[in-house]
């Protein structure tokens, strides 16, 4: 793995998609070569297992069986497209990854074990060199997902439901100090892009502008 990865987490309405357009804009202008992508979603495996999993029916699958298709996805993902370009020195940066799942899937009862053993399944020894992870309240967050765009099924969960989310990101971030940056995501866009790219900027060893 010769590329960085660099991955968005947090709850919905966090900004993450906003952040990982502006980080990748100001990346490309740096001189980075830069790919974006998402999960669930970003080969075109992936993208149809996400098109499944982002509707009701998805929705109201067993936790445990969720947890296997968005790992499922992540693996053709990362086959497909997120080693390779690793491999060939691009910077990656991909809007949630499988921290998701442990939040997600793992708040919803799936056993640490279990999702530790899909990661490894999954993705193998591609791990994120960097984690931002946009933390909002669950309320914060849903007002502006609503102001959006129509809500997805996970989207729609009660509060008690988002705020068990939140904590499982906030304990990944205590375990991993090294990986992952914890960022005040009620802040607006500007000043969280600008907190985030000294961080990135120091992470993938730029050389400061200006
Ligand atoms: P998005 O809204 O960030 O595009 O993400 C799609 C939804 O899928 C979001 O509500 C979180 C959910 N999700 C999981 O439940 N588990 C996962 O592993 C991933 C990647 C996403």
């Amino acid at each position: 793995m010769k590329g960085a990865f660099i991955t968005f987490e947090g709850g919905e309405g966090a900004g993450k998609s906003t952040q990982a357009k502006r980080l990748t804009q100001r990346l490309r202008a740096r001189g980075c070569d830069v790919v974006l992508t998402r999960e669930p979603g970003g080969s075109a495996w992936a993208e149809r297992l996400r098109t499944a999993l982002l509707t009701e029916a998805g929705r109201a699958l067993d936790p445990t069986e969720q947890a296997m298709l968005f790992a499922a996805a992540r693996a053709d993902h990362v086959d497909t497209l997120i080693a390779p370009a690793l491999k060939a020195g691009q910077t990656v940066i991909c809007d949630r990854f499988a921290d998701s799942t442990e939040a997600y899937q793992g708040s919803a009862g799936v056993p640490t074990q279990m999702l530790s053993l899909l990661r490894l399944v999954a993705v193998g020894p591609v791990m994120p060199t960097l984690t931002l992870i946009l933390d909002i309240a669950p309320e914060d967050g849903i007002a502006r997902a609503r102001g959006r765009e129509a809500l997805d099924p996970f989207e729609k969960d009660d509060l008690e439901t988002q705020a068990a989310r939140r904590a499982v990101f906030l304990d990944i971030a205590a375990r991993e100090p090294d990986r992952c940056v914890v960022f005040d995501a009620s802040l607006p866009a500007d000043r969280l892009a600008e907190a985030i790219w000294p961080v990135v900027e120091a992470r993938l060893g730029l050389a400061k502008e200006g």
